[in-house]
């Protein structure tokens, strides 16, 4: 059988190269070898403050950039979260049988929940994994191409498909991760940061302008204090793996071997990177635009999404409620 994929991103602003290079790359190329299914969840977004007015506009935003980076509706199942109640339904099932020790643990909501005061943490932010593993779970999904920061979040899955199955018998597979060697891009501002859009001056957007693009690559952190000998620094680290990941084998090598001899120009390997990802990313940024002015052909797309993914939903819902006792 077909083994099937599942993976999801949030509506929260543009999207940057940290996503790109650490999940939506690595579905574009897995979704020729699997069954593939890629949400946008805004029901996770709305897990920290947001402007309701802004929503729609930045999932139909995020869709044109899925599609322009690479993602083909025809090939792949491109759907809305919130389309496909199931989510929601399976998340509450689930929130049942996970300690909240293990939610209070998590990295990201201890991250997340120290921004906030104590008493406007919203419970949606502890049960925002939970909502994670429904969504993996309503698809049965093998696999999960996701960047590092999300590996904790899987791990937490991976417990609750164990205790369901063994609670209520055999239903759902184990969920593997699969990361690419990008799985945490760096904030060019602040290196020792993963890459994301609440660090000032850190991502680059992937519709970003060339100007903007040369300006925040420029300003980038190279030396963040103290190295051991003989070891990169982070700062440059990161840009060589961009430098990677947008530019020709031969570009690398020229800026490594100059790196070993101990003559790396920093201006140089950055403007290398600059231009390498400007080049990379034009086609990304003019296919969105296109996209973006076909907004009736879009919200036509997700809804075709959203019907193929509730089939599957609907029909792992029916087997859920069965074996949790929910039908009569
Ligand atoms: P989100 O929206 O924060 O990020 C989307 C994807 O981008 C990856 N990513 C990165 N990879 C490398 N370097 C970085 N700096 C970087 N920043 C982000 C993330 O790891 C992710 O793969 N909870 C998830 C969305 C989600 C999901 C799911 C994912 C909801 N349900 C089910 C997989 C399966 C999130 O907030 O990702």
């Amino acid at each position: 059988m077909a083994r099937r994929i599942f993976s999801g991103i949030q509506p929260s602003g543009s999207i940057h190269v940290g996503n790109y290079l650490g999940a939506i790359k690595n579905w574009t190329q897995l979704q020729y070898e699997y069954e593939s299914i890629f949400c946008i969840v805004d029901l996770h977004a709305i897990t920290v403050p947001y402007d309701p007015r802004e929503l729609p506009e930045r999932v139909i935003d995020l869709a044109a950039t899925l599609i322009a980076a690479g993602i083909d509706p025809e090939r792949a199942t491109l759907f809305v979260q919130s389309m496909v109640p199931e989510h929601t339904e399976l998340s509450w099932l689930l929130t049942c049988l996970t300690p909240v020790g293990m939610l209070e643990r998590m990295t990201q909501y201890k991250e997340k929940a120290a921004r906030q005061q104590r008493e406007s943490v919203g419970a949606g932010l502890l049960c925002y994994p939970v909502l994670m593993a429904a969504d993996i779970m309503l698809y049965k999904a093998d696999l999960v191409p996701v960047g590092e920061d999300q590996i904790q979040h899987l791990e937490l899955t991976r417990e609750i498909v164990r205790k369901f199955n063994r609670l209520f018998g055999e239903t759902f597979p184990e969920p593997q991760p699969h990361v690419t060697q990008a799985a945490r891009v760096k904030a060019l501002s602040d290196p020792t940061s993963k890459m994301s859009k609440s660090i000032p001056g850190g991502a680059v957007a992937l519709a970003e302008e060339p100007e903007v693009i040369r300006k925040l690559v420029r300003r980038a952190v190279t030396d963040a204090g103290p190295q051991p000998a003989g070891e990169m620094s982070p700062g440059v680290k990161n840009l060589f793996l961009l430098l990677e990941s947008f530019a020709a084998p031969d570009v690398v090598q020229k800026f490594k071997e100059d790196y070993d001899r101990g003559e790396l120009r920093y201006v140089e390997l950055k403007d290398a990177v600059a231009e390498a990802m400007i080049a990379g990313l034009a086609p990304i940024r003019e296919r969105r635009a296109e996209l973006l002015a076909r907004r009736e052909q879009l919200r036509e797309l997700l809804n075709e999404g959203a019907r193929c993914a509730r089939r599957i939903a609907q029909e792992t819902m029916r087997e859920v409620r069965e074996r949790m006792g929910l039908q009569l």
